[in-house]
């Protein structure tokens, strides 16, 4: 009896989910578009790879069929897909009234319930604010720009002599050592960083697998290894405070917060290692790709930092008033950001109907801002899968809704100075200690360092990067 009770239960729950999810189908107004197979919908043609710097075929005959907001069954749920510059900007800058943060249960359980991309309201004011005042604790500080100075700089001597290295495996170190030193105090090569850095590898194959809980699964092996990352945090954090050291941290803003419980400092250590490392060592990766292409552009960053260089002696330190001279750079960054597309689209949950330019967005819809479609929209840019720095030229700011690479409104990146920091001091280093940079066929790069040139052929390989963009 029980048993048909909770049967019955169960049938009533998932027939209102249903209903909920189609009935807005029987009404008028909704965009076009097509919901695919049943259950997995379109999400597998979505998720295709593509070349960063391009849309991707499931866009681009998406839009040709239906225009730049357009309906479809993605990541278990009816959507609404927009590559449409107002619309991303209009749902970005309605967060909370409109529509809500949503990432798919996956993301969720790798992440934990106290990560910042997937708490809501207070709670995500408060652990947003931590985020904010380690920005504040960072942001162009000279002991900070310093220490990023010599993280770059001490990668980059790493190669010299090495016939052959991996070039997406040395980019992630730089921006791990930068987090490692600034928010815990750590020595990068040290027993405990280099515990959370096997498991953080764990961690990371998990999230952009299937979300198969069956043991030995690449996404059961990262809610372990998030498990055991969390445990060392534990122990870390009660080390810390039995014997808190003089070297000030951000950990110490961290464990004085009373607003935040245990977990959500545990959480908020893993979000700056996933959000500040791979999203960094992506960035870094696409730079050398694009600009290893291009003898002109490397010339040209090498004209502006022999310039920065020639002001100072050869080992001292970048200040934050050279990162201020580094324009040509900052172009170069933006590009970077542009035909990179590390974070191509963001999840939201629709609280309300919406009717937005004669569409109706149904309640209880996902409804997913594609920042990168916009970003290769040649309506916006011209020439799209050019990377050409010039065209930031004369824009301090660059354009609001057709360029949002780290999206808007109460969600919008706290990281995006940090990044841009060290983007710019690790291609400082870059361009004044190799002469070339030498790419052969796909993700392959090699370098030809100034002073020994036949030694230093190192040939970095890129494996695959991100889960549905690859470069050019
Ligand atoms: C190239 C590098 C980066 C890119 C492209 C990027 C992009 C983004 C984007 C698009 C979002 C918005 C997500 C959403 O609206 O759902 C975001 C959020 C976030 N990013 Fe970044 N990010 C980068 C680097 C960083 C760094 C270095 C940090 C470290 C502090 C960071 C920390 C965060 C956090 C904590 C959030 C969540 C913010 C919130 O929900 O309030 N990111 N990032």
């Amino acid at each position: 009896m029980v048993y048909a009770l909770l049967l019955v239960a169960l049938a009533a729950v998932a027939a209102a989910a249903v209903l909920r999810h189609y009935l807005p189908l029987l009404r008028g107004g909704l965009p076009k578009g097509s919901f695919g197979w049943p259950l997995i919908g379109e999400t597998i043609g979505f998720l295709h790879a593509h070349p960063s710097n391009t849309a991707g075929g499931f866009l681009k005959e998406h839009v040709a069929r239906y225009g730049t907001v357009f309906k479809s069954h993605l990541f278990g749920s009816p959507a609404v897909v927009s590559c449409d510059e107002e619309l991303n900007h209009f749902v970005l800058h309605n967060e909370e009234r409109l529509f809500e943060c949503s990432y798919p249960g996956a993301i969720r359980t790798i992440l934990g319930e106290s990560s910042a991309l997937v708490v809501t309201g207070e709670r995500h004011r408060q652990i947003r604010s931590m985020f904010l005042a380690l920005v504040a604790s960072t942001g162009l500080k000279a002991s900070y720009v310093a220490s990023v100075d010599e993280s770059a700089r001490s990668l980059i001597a790493s190669w010299r002599g090495r016939e052959t290295i991996s070039f997406c495996e040395e980019a992630r170190k730089f921006p791990y050592k930068v987090i490692m030193e600034q928010v815990l105090g750590l020595p990068p090569d040290g027993p405990v960083a280099l515990r959370i850095l096997e498991e953080y590898q764990i961690f990371m194959k998990g999230i952009i697998s299937l979300p198969i809980t069956l043991p030995g699964t690449a996404f059961s092996k990262a809610v372990k290894a998030r498990k055991r990352i969390s445990e060392t945090m534990e122990k870390f954090i009660e080390d810390r405070k039995r014997s808190p050291t003089k070297q000030a941290v951000f950990l110490d803003v961290l464990l004085a917060n009373k607003e935040l419980t245990h977990d959500d400092k545990v959480a908020f250590l893993l979000d700056s290692l996933l959000a500040g490392h791979e999203t960094t060592s992506v960035l870094l990766s696409i730079l050398v790709y694009f600009i290893g292409k291009s003898p002109s552009i490397i010339d040209q960053l090498k004209k502006e930092h022999e310039a920065i260089r020639s002001t100072k002696g050869k080992e001292e330190p970048l200040t934050p008033d050279d990162y201020r001279k580094m324009e040509y750079t900052s172009r170069v960054i933006n590009e970077g950001l542009r035909c990179g597309n590390i974070v191509k689209l963001v999840h939201r949950k629709v609280l309300k109907d919406v009717t937005y330019k004669g569409y109706v967005i149904p309640a209880g819809w996902k409804i997913l801002p594609i920042l990168g479609a916009v970003h290769v929209d040649p309506s916006h840019h011209l020439e799209p899968e050019q990377f050409q720095p010039r065209r930031w030229e004369g824009l301090n700011q660059p354009a609001g809704k057709s360029f949002a690479p780290f999206g808007g409104g109460l969600r919008l990146c706290p990281g995006s100075e940090i990044v841009k920091v060290e983007a710019a001091f690790f291609l400082h280093h870059l361009v004044l200690n190799y002469r070339s940079l030498l790419l052969n066929k796909l993700n392959k790069i090699s370098g030809v360092s100034h002073e020994k040139p036949e030694e230093n052929r190192a040939k970095p390989t890129c494996g695959s990067l991100l889960s549905s963009s690859r470069f050019k």
